[in-house]
């Protein structure tokens, strides 16, 4: 994708500035200067922070435990150096303001509905457009994939009514916004909605950037402003970054589906891809109303364990994003080892709900084997509430997915959502789901 190119490029440039400037000044800055890495052999040697250790050192031994103290704790812990923490619920004055209802969309086999979702009482300030499409075939409530989009509404689809989304210019570092007619249907291959819809699934999506446009600009545009304390100009160094804006706004979106009574809203199922990949696994952990959680090619501040530094890290993804996480995550920079959590504890707190995680071989950025191992890492929490866990010890091979109540693969290919992923998240969902609350 654009920004995954644009980073690299960025990166190399990085390395190769980094490079001059300590060839010429013979003080290195060995954030800039070290390569990736990519050879497992020199994957640092680490300890995870224990997730079943209070932080005052006791043992825990009961599911009560782990939701009375030790959940509390990780997620405070999350709030205060990873994501920031996020206002709390629903803004009072929010409105959902239906402007599409179409019965016959797609050839008759979907219900196609647009909501106008409003976070304060005015017209202006940011809002957001939720599109759903709703199986005809399938008895109501049906149950629902969430996740949001890099591109606008339209394009997950070709279909004409979709309302044209007002998209900021990637790259450009500027909230300029456009329509873009032609970009309808541009990323119709990673929302396969006649597939998901032939399987008894609805599905709903929303702009990332209708909630915060994906660059830096000290968070003036986008929903933090709505919630700043009277002269406050950015987020606390402990509060929310764009991963948090995105992840509200999931919850908002949820707030609507609820309100659909053609809808399950208790088998919502959020998912993400990249980027998108680490805000619905902040989403699901902060928000128990979302059923099941998937992580698709997440990496570095989703699924994927810090301490490795394998591929992309802390210090390259805070330097490249400096947005995207809370200013103290900063602290971490080459220095995962002193964070207080890692990214097992991440997935543990949407335990006992239905996680999966899925890596691409050639995703070796995102750290296919650490992803793998935070899934495995939260096996142990999964187990304490009740439940199979991930039922493998060791990382599957290539196309062989393992469902437990925690699912995993590895697929062939690069970073991308594929028909075979969406195959493997329709099954997993059948299992949990079911066809019927
Ligand atoms: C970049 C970034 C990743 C991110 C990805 C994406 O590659 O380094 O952390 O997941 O963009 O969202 O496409």
């Amino acid at each position: 994708m654009a920004g995954r190119i644009t980073v690299r490029r960025g990166f190399f440039r990085a390395v190769v500035c980094g490079m001059l400037v300590a060839l010429c000044t013979l003080a290195p800055c060995a954030q800039e200067a070290s390569p990736v890495n990519y050879d497992e052999s020199k994957v640092p040697a680490y300890t995870l922070p224990d997730l079943l250790k209070t932080e005052s050192g006791k043992v825990v031994a009961s599911a009560e435990e782990w939701r009375a103290v030790r959940r509390p704790e990780i997620l405070k812990l999350f709030e205060t150096h990873v994501y920031g923490k996020t206002p709390a619920g629903r803004p009072a004055a929010m409105t959902f303001q239906a402007f599409d209802d179409d019965v016959r969309a797609l050839g008759g086999v979907a219900t196609r509905r647009q909501v106008r979702v409003r976070f304060t009482a005015g017209e202006e300030g940011p809002g957001m457009d939720v599109l759903v499409y709703l199986p005809n075939a399938a008895a109501k409530p049906v149950p629902v994939f969430l996740g949001m989009n890099f591109g606008g509404n339209h394009t997950v689809h070709a279909d004409p009514g979709i309302k044209l989304a007002t998209v900021w210019k990637r790259g450009e570092g500027s909230a300029a916004a456009t329509a873009v007619e032609a970009s309808r249907g541009a990323a119709a291959s990673r929302w396969p909605v006649e597939m998901i819809l032939s399987r008894g699934y609805g599905v709903a999506t929303v702009y990332y950037g209708d909630v915060d446009p994906d660059f830096d600009d000290g968070f003036k545009n986008g929903v933090h402003p709505l919630f700043y304390r009277e002269g406050q100009t950015r987020p606390a160094p402990d509060e929310w970054g764009s991963i948090g804006a995105w992840a509200w706004g999931l919850s908002r979106a949820l707030d609507y589906l609820l309100t659909d009574k053609d809808i399950d809203g208790a088998r919502v199922a959020v998912l993400g891809h990249s980027r998108l990949g680490k805000t619905a696994l902040w989403a699901g952990a902060q928000d128990g109303r979302f059923a099941l959680v998937i992580s698709n090619d997440s990496g570095c501040g989703g699924a994927a364990l810090s301490r490795r530094a394998f591929g992309e890290t802390v210090a390259r993804i805070n330097t490249a994003f400096p947005h995207w996480f809370c200013a103290n995550f900063t602290k971490y920079n080459n220095r995962e080892a002193l964070c207080p959590v890692d990214q097992h504890q991440l997935i543990a707190l949407i335990a006992p709900r239905p996680v999966y995680v899925a890596s691409a071989e050639k995703d070796q950025w995102a750290d296919p084997r650490g992803e793998f191992l935070a899934a495995k890492g939260a096996d142990p929490v999964y187990r304490l509430l009740g439940t199979e866990g991930l039922p493998s010890g060791d990382m599957p091979a290539l196309d062989t997915p393992v469902q437990g109540a925690i699912g995993y693969h590895i697929r062939r290919g690069g970073h991308d959502v594929t028909a075979y992923d969406w195959e493997r998240y329709l099954e997993f969902a059948d299992r949990h789901l079911g066809k019927r609350s």
